[in-house]
């Protein structure tokens, strides 16, 4: 059994919920005050045959208990899960536990420890250092910048650091692991640094995990990194964090810059909440690291990176967030390194003006169109309408949906309906949606087996993705289902996929990955997967209900619940008889096709 399903079996979502609301029991399932919003009468249900919870009110949201714990405690679910096993007492493998270090890695973040004090000593006062120091002088850099950065200077030596740190009793194996060194042909290595101005890359903990290292003119490459290592991950990683995270956390926003150059000159001039993302556009991985420290996140986008493309994934990251991702864009050919040195209240400015990605997409798109012919409103739909399909959050949706619908003087109707098509999904726009799944079985399965085989169709067959489906995580009741699903959502490889999971979470997903599936009419099994995914969701819904409202009737509810309670219980049956509806098209299709 896996370390998920453990945690799961040795957990009564009953004993975790009661730490956090007064349960009262109630028939087959307990109630309470809602724990996450303030409510007079109660509308938030636990049911301890499902191991699952749901809350009628302004949440109208539910799910297991990993999620209940991830939207109690603002945790993702590697966390969630870590805290319910430690409670459950199983001992999660070291590989799944960040606290408990392999000594492995220990000895690799301290072989990156000795070898970035050894290049801190040579650009401090080295002769071989002077071209060095001179440099980090001209860029305007102070000794306490210095300090703080642990900047040092990698000799033009092939061998010095190798030497300096098996002196100390690394092996040539660990430096080749921690990519200090290079194996240049069998069986010969020599330092991978050589002659560069070094940026040791710190964790959040303050650990270093890897470098980056600057040429110290204009020779190519600009910048060097250190390789994937057990304990590095540049795409992964953030320059700065160690530096930022309180002021991340004091200011309630971080702003996420491009270079090494930019973070520094940023500290140095009081703007503490700056990292970097190293050169590559940002991460699902960066942003979900950050989380923890607000959701507020200002991008700092160069003028020719703004494009479509980046406002795409910028939505993504808003629904990792749950929250607004903001842009500065900054002046043609500029970085924050020479915006800041020229004015740093320019640089200020720049953060307060601010605005969110998408309305600066809005502006950007709009600003090159002539909305007034048939052509420029159609390209403007083109361009922008597939960014507004990206975000999750209904409210915001459809304040774009208006917005544009606005600009182009077109009705609503005709831009939701090019959104249905680019994106079929559900009721989209209904507020009064039921937000979650419940779950259906009888007893707390340890797996869904409709939601394993939806997922592994997904996964082994990549060309799926644009068929959507109608297909909404809220289907999937166990989280780490529903985890897989949004990383998959949200990743445009799936070799890339692991990159946005927990570490927790990979086992089942390598299983997903190499289930044996047939492979004749996949898009026909997908199809009907999806929809017998709906269909269980919105029956179990529908049950839910029902039960509440059972209850509300007995104990003299008041009118005004007992009316929205049925008007959800409506709207799940209209939705029921939706699914209904598409199970007897397709059944007759199918006989058609078999004719
Ligand atoms: P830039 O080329 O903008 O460099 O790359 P920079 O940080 O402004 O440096 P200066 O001001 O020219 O000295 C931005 C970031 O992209 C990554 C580095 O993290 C760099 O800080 N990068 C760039 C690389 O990893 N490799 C490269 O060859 C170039
Ligand atoms: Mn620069």
């Amino acid at each position: 059994m896996g370390v998920i399903d453990e945690v799961k079996q040795r957990t009564d979502i009953i004993d975790i919920i009661s730490q956090y609301a007064s349960l009262t029991k109630a028939g087959r399932t307990f109630r309470a005050l809602c724990p996450f919003h303030s409510e007079k009468h109660p509308s938030f249900f636990v049911y301890p045959e499902q191991q699952s919870w749901h809350c009628f009110g302004a949440c109208n949201t539910g799910g297991d208990v990993f999620s209940f714990i991830m939207k109690k405690q603002g945790i993702d679910f590697g966390e969630a899960l870590r805290l319910l096993a430690q409670r459950a007492g199983v001992a999660i493998p070291s590989r799944f536990e960040p606290g408990a270090e392999s000594e492995e890695r220990q000895r690799l973040y301290q072989v990156n420890q000795a070898a970035a004090l050894y290049f801190h000593n040579l650009l401090l006062d080295s002769p071989a250092g002077e071209k060095a120091r001179s440099y980090v002088i001209g860029r305007g850099f102070s000794p306490k910048t210095i300090a703080d950065f642990q900047l040092g200077f990698s000799p033009n030596s092939w061998e010095g650091l190798k030497q300096y740190l098996m002196d100390r009793g690394y092996t040539e194996s660990e430096l080749l692991t921690a990519g200090l060194i290079i194996e240049a042909e069998a069986g010969k290595t020599h330092d991978r640094f050589r002659n560069r101005l070094m940026f040791p890359i710190h964790d959040a903990r303050g650990r270093i995990a890897g470098f980056g290292a600057r040429v110290l003119d204009d020779s190519l490459p600009k910048y060097i990194n250190s390789p994937q290592t057990p304990i590095f991950d540049k795409s992964g990683s953030l320059y700065g964090i160690n530096l930022a995270k309180d002021a991340i956390r004091q200011q309630d926003l971080a702003v996420i810059v491009e270079g090494y150059m930019d973070v520094i000159t940023a500290h140095q001039n009081g703007f503490h909440n700056v990292v970097a993302s190293m050169g590559t556009s940002v991460t699902e991985k960066q942003v979900s690291s950050l989380k923890r420290l607000t959701k507020n996140i200002t991008l700092a986008l160069d003028a020719d990176a703004a494009g479509d493309e980046a406002s795409l994934r910028a939505v993504g990251y808003e629904n990792t967030l749950d929250a607004e991702v903001k842009v500065i864009i900054l002046p043609r050919g500029k970085d924050p390194d020479d915006v800041i040195k020229e004015d740093a209240k320019a640089w200020q400015k720049l953060l307060g003006e601010a605005l969110p990605v998408v309305d600066y997409t809005f502006n950007m798109v709009t600003s090159e169109l002539d909305l007034t012919t048939a052509k420029g409103k159609s390209s403007a739909v083109d361009k922008l309408l597939p960014i507004i399909a990206e975000i999750k959050d209904d409210i915001r949706q459809a304040h774009y949906l208006q917005k544009l619908a606005h600009l182009l003087k077109v009705s609503e109707r005709s831009i939701e309906a090019a959104l249905t098509r680019i994106r079929p999904r559900p009721s989209r726009g209904r507020a009064e949606e039921p937000k979650q799944e419940v779950a259906t079985h009888l007893h707390p399965l340890l797996s869904s087996p409709i939601e394993e085989y939806c997922l592994a169709l997904l996964l082994q067959h990549p060309e799926l993705k644009y068929r959507q489906e109608g297909l909404s995580p809220e289907y999937f009741e166990t989280s780490e289902n529903r985890e897989i699903l949004i990383a998959w959502q949200r990743s445009d490889k799936i070799e890339s996929l692991k990159e946005g999971l927990d570490s927790a979470t990979h086992e089942h997903l390598d299983s997903l990955l190499t289930r044996n599936l047939l492979s004749t009419k996949i898009e026909q099994k997908y199809a009907e997967c999806a929809l017998r995914l709906r269909e269980k969701f919105l029956r179990s819904l529908a049950t839910k209900i029902e039960a509440v409202l059972a209850l509300e009737a007995q104990s003299g509810g008041r009118a005004a619940d007992l009316a929205k309670l049925k008007e959800q219980g409506v709207e799940v049956n209209i939705q029921l008889g939706e699914v209904f509806a598409q199970k007897s098209r397709r059944r007759s299709e199918q006989r058609g096709v078999r004719k």
